[in-house]
């Protein structure tokens, strides 16, 4: 009997012993269960799903033979991804009728692309530039598709930029006259995409409907991360009272050695605020040349 006893127990034992195994098992997929969708949540909402985005090239480069490879590369290793390319031949269209022939081949070349528009460069300083010198770079633009040398090198659109971010009557006008000049230049290609560039959010009634986009973000990745301000800045993108399909932020000297995950990060962020986007790691002449990480910033847009 005692022996029987002895075993009886033992069985009890390793029953029971079974029970605790099991029971903490449970436990621990209870626990699994509601700690996996909360810190999936979390994690969500540091990295939100990048939304489709395209990228606004400032290509201030002159194209001498070569120098835009690395754009063409860009276009064609992400076909599904647009392109939307400022040139700048000379701080504007220059101030003869059609550009050098250097010019007017690669810009050519560039408009076979479908995921591709031109969108041609122009100063107002401040709007306070002599306005008739800006409409005739408009018309300058603009007449680049009746050259006779080049089938196909009309421009989408022009970029002013230094455009006032402060609202008053005279610069309403003015930016007004030259948002309809534009409008009207029947040599630009559709849609004559109008681009404003105050660099930092405007007055809301200056970015009336015929522009089409805004850039209300040009300046470093420190500014944008720097504690104080970077919350205040997130929270001012966020509540733009216009939507991100007309908004464009352009960031520079974002830290070389970052990964590319952190890089496709940043773009998933600022596509929150922003579909037209440009990243890049130069803290000099950012747009006089593509960068050490030209590639990356271009693999890191969402579409
Ligand atoms: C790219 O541009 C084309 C033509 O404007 C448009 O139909 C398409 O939806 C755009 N794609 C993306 C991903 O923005
Ligand atoms: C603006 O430029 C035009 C043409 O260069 C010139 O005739 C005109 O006097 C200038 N206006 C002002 C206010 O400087
Ligand atoms: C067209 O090209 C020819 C030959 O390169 C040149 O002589 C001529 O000036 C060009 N015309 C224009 C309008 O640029």
């Amino acid at each position: 009997m005692k022996g029987n006893d002895a075993i009886i127990s033992q069985i009890l034992r390793r029953k029971r012993k079974r029970f605790w195994y099991f029971s903490l098992a449970i436990v621990f997929l209870v626990i699994l269960a509601v700690v996996l969708p909360v810190a999936f949540v979390f994690s969500r909402r540091r990295h939100p799903k990048g939304l489709k985005s395209t990228v606004l090239v400032p290509l201030y480069i002159y194209p001498i033979p070569g120098a835009w490879e690395p754009l063409h590369e860009a276009i064609i290793a992400r076909p599904n991804l647009n392109f939307t390319v400022i040139i700048n031949p000379d701080s504007g269209p220059g101030s003869t009728r059609y550009p050098s022939s250097e010019y007017t081949s690669e810009v050519q070349r560039l408009n076979v692309y479908p995921n591709v528009r031109m969108m041609g460069y122009v100063r107002i300083g401040y709007a306070k530039r002599n306005l008739t010198e800006v409409l005739e770079d408009i018309s300058t633009y603009s007449g680049w598709s009746v050259n006779p040398n080049a089938t196909d090198q009309a421009v989408h659109g022009i970029f002013f930029d230094e455009t006032p971010n402060e609202y008053t009557s005279e610069v309403s006008d003015y930016l007004k006259s030259i948002n309809q000049a534009a409008k009207n230049a029947a040599g630009l290609l559709p849609a004559r995409t109008i681009i404003h560039n105050p660099g930092s959010i405007p007055d809301a009634r200056l970015t009336d409907a015929d522009v089409d986009i805004t850039v209300v973000f040009e300046a470093s990745y420190q500014e944008y991360q720097e504690d104080s301000s970077s919350k205040a800045l997130r929270a001012r993108l966020a509540s733009l009272p216009i939507d991100r399909s007309r908004v464009s932020c352009i960031m520079f000297s974002v830290r070389t050695g970052m990964s590319q995950g952190d890089r496709r990060s940043l773009a998933d962020e600022l596509s929150q605020h922003a579909e037209f986007l440009y990243l890049t790691d130069l803290s000099q002449n950012y747009y006089e040349s593509f960068g050490p990480h030209w590639q990356d910033f271009i693999a890191a847009i969402p579409t």
